[in-house]
């Protein structure tokens, strides 16, 4: 869509997005990270700025994508990082969106030097610690008013389906609306496209279809302005 044919329904709010995938360092010269390519954070962004919102784009490591014109671009490495910028831009949001590719995980011990293959230690094990979790300290600490918007990335499996799964998350953190991605199967890593449901803490379920990642931009800043303009807000 040409952005002059968009609504300006966003105008005077201020969103902040994460985008990427974190990377979390063993030592100076490697990390473990994730294959997000920090495009569907940055098509959100995009859209949002040419719906007239005030944009904080807390970017980890995506491919290398074109800055969105009139965004605040803030980047960042390690999930660390970006819990801490996105913290500090949430004191002003009127909505969250974590589209980032957060690391579970990170490396117990940063090595200040190259680590070395050694004989005496040839399997060497790398401990992990739990890195928190950002959208549950986000929804914590909301502010009045503020809507807040995860991400999830699913495939089914014995245990249920993605949608089971996806339902059970939303629960879980405690956000207002949860975009769930089928992934597995060449879907959603590194595409053009996306495909999936948005769901909501009310209960509603979109189904998003299969289509550029905009399109989907534009289904979540939807269901977002229809939560900004509930009564009582
Ligand atoms: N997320 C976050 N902080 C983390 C991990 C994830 O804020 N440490 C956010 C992601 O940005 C996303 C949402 O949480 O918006 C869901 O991420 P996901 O990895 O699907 O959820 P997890 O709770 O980590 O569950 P899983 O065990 O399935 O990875
Ligand atoms: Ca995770």
């Amino acid at each position: 869509a040409r952005a002059d044919a968009l609504p300006r329904d966003l105008e005077g709010v201020h969103v902040v997005i994460s985008a990427g995938g974190t990377r979390e360092p063993l030592d100076p010269v490697r990390h473990l990270g994730n294959r997000s390519s920090g495009k569907q954070g940055y098509a959100l962004a995009r859209v949002a700025a040419q719906r007239g919102a005030r944009v904080t784009l807390v970017t980890a490591h995506t491919q290398a994508l074109a800055e969105p014109a009139g965004v605040d671009i803030r980047p960042v490495s390690t999930a660390a990082q970006l819990g801490e910028a996105v913290q500090d831009a949430a004191r002003t949001a009127d909505v969250i969106v974590m589209a980032a590719a957060v690391a579970d995980f990170r490396p117990a011990d940063t090595a200040d030097y190259k680590i070395k293959k050694s004989d005496d230690n040839p399997d060497p094990d790398i401990k992990l610690v739990r890195n928190p979790d950002i959208l549950a300290g986000l929804v914590r600490q909301r502010l009045p008013g503020q809507v807040i918007v995860g991400f999830a990335a699913e495939t089914g499996d014995a245990d249920g389906s993605v949608l089971d799964h996806a339902t059970a998350k939303l629960k879980r953190k405690g956000c207002d609306l949860l975009v769930v991605n089928a992934v597995g199967e060449g879907k959603a890593f590194e595409m053009e496209e996306n495909t999936g449901w948005l769901l909501s803490a009310e209960g509603l379920r979109e189904r998003i279809p299969l289509g550029a990642k905009a399109l989907l931009a534009a289904t979540v800043w939807d269901a977002v302005t229809g939560l900004l303009h509930r009564p009582g807000k």
